[in-house]
């Protein structure tokens, strides 16, 4: 069974991702936000820090870290700035998990290290402009030219798309076969025909790249066979989901903590206004909604460390941490009142950069029908 005690090795782990979180990300989230600005120094740092490719085996360069030990890890950076967590849950499950699995060994040993050591950035390509939750249908072409696979269409909404050395495109190669002809491309972005556009005017993770990607005519080294594409995306956003509920338990927690200090230090009718029990009522909330999206998120990462099955289990923990991440940041706006809605604390932050959790890597509404599917066997999106 599940055991809750983290191993000492996890503590120390832990204690060092929240003491780099409060050294070096807290300081400049706000600015960051402010300038929209992707701070690729700090990124190199997370990199540096082995936080780019912990659950990625040591000999490609990473920690070989467990999933559960992952999370410490991706809380603390969300609870720092969830800009940079983007960075992580991006490279390291969306990139690099699907190489790990997917890749040959030379994929792997061409790509895996550069992730890792912030050397390259990775994208993952699989939203389009009409194309989100249907994610089977696919407008992007591939076709075989002289042996080799040609790429032509755009992708929509993507994180890092603009800094990216390494793209990983999800492509139809056979409408007639629905999701049967998708496969997966290792696109190399310093190539003629790949191009991107910046997306502005987010209403969060103003300090995170998102991009528009171009793809005409670019050249792709297949991942896995034909086939193989859907499942691969699949298989990638069962790390990904993972990844951004963990995240969320960091938005929910530092919410929780700038409750309680401001709680504590703020006083109106000569008392702190912690002390009243409708704030308490608050406080309480957010305690509740923390522990319950953090013990959801370890289910799912026990379930990956032993190798069962956790698709359902990691939809579960998406929809809560997620949800729960926007309320206990609404929550925390209204324990510290008119201060809470200016950037002088991270509760308006941390609500902005919310927002997007309930929408990217799965919709509330897909993970519902996910859950909803495995329960009743149904499934509610074929007639
Ligand atoms: N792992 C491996 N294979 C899987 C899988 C998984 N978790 N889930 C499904 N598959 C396989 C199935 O076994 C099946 O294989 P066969 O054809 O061999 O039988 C195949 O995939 C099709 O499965 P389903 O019938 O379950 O597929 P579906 O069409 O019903 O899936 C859906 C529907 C669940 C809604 C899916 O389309 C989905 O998750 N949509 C949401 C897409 C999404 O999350 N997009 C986010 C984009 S990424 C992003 O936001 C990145 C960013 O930059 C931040």
């Amino acid at each position: 069974m599940i055991d809750f005690e983290l191993t000492d090795e996890q503590r120390l782990i832990r204690e060092t991702a929240r003491d780099f979180a409060d050294g070096e990300i807290v300081p400049r989230a706000r600015e960051n936000d402010r300038n929209e600005h992707f701070d690729t120094e700090l990124v190199q740092k997370i990199a540096d820090m082995g936080f780019l490719g912990a659950i990625v085996p040591e000999e490609y360069g990473g920690r070989g870290v467990d999933y559960r030990t992952y999370a410490l890890i991706v809380e603390e950076i969300g609870r720092g700035c969830s800009a940079m967590r983007t960075v992580v849950s991006v490279v390291t499950s969306l990139v690099c998990s699907s190489i790990v699995r997917w890749g040959s060994e030379e994929q792997k040993q061409e790509w895996l290290p550069q992730l890792c050591s912030g050397e390259a950035l990775g994208c993952f390509g699989l939203t389009e402009p009409d194309t989100g939750s249907d994610a089977a249908n696919l407008k992007t072409r591939a076709k075989q030219v002289d042996g080799k696979w040609r790429i032509r269409g755009g992708k929509m909404w993507i994180s890092l798309g603009n800094f990216s050395k390494l793209a990983l495109v999800f492509a139809q190669t056979d409408p007639e076969k629905k999701h049967k002809g998708l496969a997966c491309f290792l696109v190399p972005t310093d190539q003629p025909g790949f191009t991107t556009q910046e997306i502005h005017h987010k209403l969060g993770l103003k300090g995170s790249d998102t991009a528009e990607l171009s793809l005409d005519d670019v050249e792709g080294d297949m991942m896995g066979e034909v086939g193989d594409g859907f499942k691969i995306a699949m298989s990638a956003l069962d790390s990904g989901r993972y990844s951004v509920a963990a995240g969320c338990v960091g938005i929910c927690q530092g919410s929780l903590e700038a409750s309680v200090a401001y709680s504590k230090d703020r006083t109106q009718f000569d008392r702190p206004i912690g002390s009243f029990q409708l704030v308490q009522e608050m406080i309480a909330d957010m305690v509740v909604q923390t522990e319950a999206a953090r013990g959801l998120v370890w289910r799912a990462g026990w379930l990956k460390d032993q190798g069962k099955p956790s698709t359902t289990e990691t939809s579960i923990a998406k929809l809560y941490a997620t949800e729960a991440a926007v309320k206990c940041a609404d929550l925390g706006i209204q324990v510290h009142g008119g201060s809470g809605y200016v950037d002088d604390y991270p509760v308006e932050r941390y609500l902005r950069d919310a927002r997007v959790t309930t929408l990217y890597e799965g919709t509330s509404q897909i993970q519902k029908l996910i859950i909803g599917r495995a329960y009743t066997g149904l499934n509610a999106l074929v007639p």
